[in-house]
């Protein structure tokens, strides 16, 4: 059985993550993969209703942090944790940097409260006890504020955080890069701006680099 990867996708809103969701699983899919596809927040009926509350209603950071983790916990322990046990590679749109991004850059909340949660969430059976599970891979779609904002005009109508200022995306965009200088052997940046077909293929040639897809 091959070892399972876990693969996330991050970037503000707008940056293109779930346009290149099916592509990618269709790739890792034609090279004999197993692939499960889900969210964040969400990705069990449990955690689908923890996002509607989350993304729908007004409420404190430490509040819809906490909605965050409790959601992630639900999804790790049902649908992520399964799939990597039996070797499945899971694509996941959004994942805790986003947390760290929205909650902890674009909200201004308390980063180290953050760390605790991701602590407690992401200590799983499977691992040693001080180890955390985290994406494998995190390809982060990297767009400036405004580009991504122009591309989801009329799109479709904006939740909670999606129709928040430039300010708050700029502040995103930071939480994301200073996550991504905590851990850059994870994170690999892709230029966003690029054609469709050219984000597609920096983001393929990432999993390729770690000798998952042919
Ligand atoms: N490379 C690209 N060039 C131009 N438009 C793009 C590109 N990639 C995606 N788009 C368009 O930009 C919009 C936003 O893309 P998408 O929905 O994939 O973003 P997202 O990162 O999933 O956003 P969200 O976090 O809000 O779900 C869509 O209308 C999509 O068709
Ligand atoms: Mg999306």
């Amino acid at each position: 059985m091959p070892a399972g990867h876990f693969i996330s996708l991050e970037g503000i809103d707008g940056a293109g993550k779930s346009s290149h969701l099916e592509a990618l699983a269709a790739a890792l899919r034609a090279s004999g993969r197993s692939v499960v596809v889900t969210r964040e927040p969400g990705g069990t009926p449990l955690a689908e209703h923890l996002r509607k509350l989350a993304l729908g209603e007004p409420m404190d950071a430490l509040t819809e942090a906490l909605l965050m983790f409790a959601a992630r916990r639900d999804h790790l322990i049902h649908v992520i944790e399964p799939a990597l046990a039996r070797g499945d590679v899971v694509l996941c749109d959004r994942f805790t940097d986003a947390t760290f991004a929205y909650q902890g850059g674009g909200r201004g909340f308390d980063r180290n409260v953050l760390g605790q949660l991701e602590a407690w969430v992401q200590a799983v059976p499977a691992l040693a006890a001080g180890r955390l599970r985290q994406p494998d891979l995190t390809l982060w779609f990297d767009l400036a504020p405004a580009i991504a904002a122009a591309r989801l005009a009329g799109a479709r109508a904006p939740d909670k955080f999606e129709s928040q200022s430039v300010a708050f995306f700029e502040r995103v965009v930071q939480g994301y890069a200073d996550r991504a200088q905590r851990d850059p052997g994870r994170f690999v940046r892709i230029d966003a701006e690029q054609a469709r077909e050219a984000v597609l293929q920096d983001a393929l040639a990432a999993v390729r680099n770690r000798g998952w897809v042919a």
